[in-house]
């Protein structure tokens, strides 16, 4: 069985390229080799990451993410069972928070991922990659 989790967190510190750098190198590595899809979203001191595959690999990983001392207040915001991926070409893909919008310099004008529900975040989340923000995105 699949399922798909969404979860919010806050950067412990600043969230350089060098810290992003090294959370996409060991999630590209190890989801590709354990079916795991999603997205990334990073800036403005959060992070918001979609995970999907099968439930028991998907269980596993966010209790490793959780643990991670990069982060902390982990909130658990959206998961449900799937029969289909919606991310399932990205191992991990990447979409900078900080730079989405060019007219406001914010991603996310209204960005408070703490209060919308999970549904309003994977919609907003589809329409940052639909107009091509992902970053970095190798194929699984
Ligand atoms: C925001 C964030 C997202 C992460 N996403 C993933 C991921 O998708 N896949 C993955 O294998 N590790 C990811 N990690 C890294 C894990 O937290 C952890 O460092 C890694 O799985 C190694 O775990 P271990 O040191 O217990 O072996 C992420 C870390 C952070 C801070």
């Amino acid at each position: 069985m699949m399922i798909r989790l969404i979860y919010l967190s806050k950067a412990v510190g600043p969230q350089t390229g060098a810290l992003t750098e090294s959370i996409l190198r060991t999630a590209h590595a190890w989801n590709a080799q354990n079916g795991v899809t999603g997205v990334l979203c990073q800036g403005q001191g959060v992070f918001l990451q979609v995970l999907e595959g099968e439930r028991s690999k998907v269980t596993s990983l966010y209790a490793r993410i959780h643990a991670d001392r990069r982060h902390k207040d982990l909130e658990l915001i959206h998961c449900e069972s799937i029969t289909e991926r919606r991310y399932g070409d990205w191992s991990m893909a990447h979409v900078r928070l900080s730079d989405v919008d060019p007219q406001t310099k914010i991603a996310w004008p209204e960005f408070d991922p703490y209060s919308p529900s999970g549904r309003l975040v994977m919609a907003r989340i589809d329409e940052l990659v639909a107009k091509g923000r992902v970053l970095d995105a190798p194929r699984p």
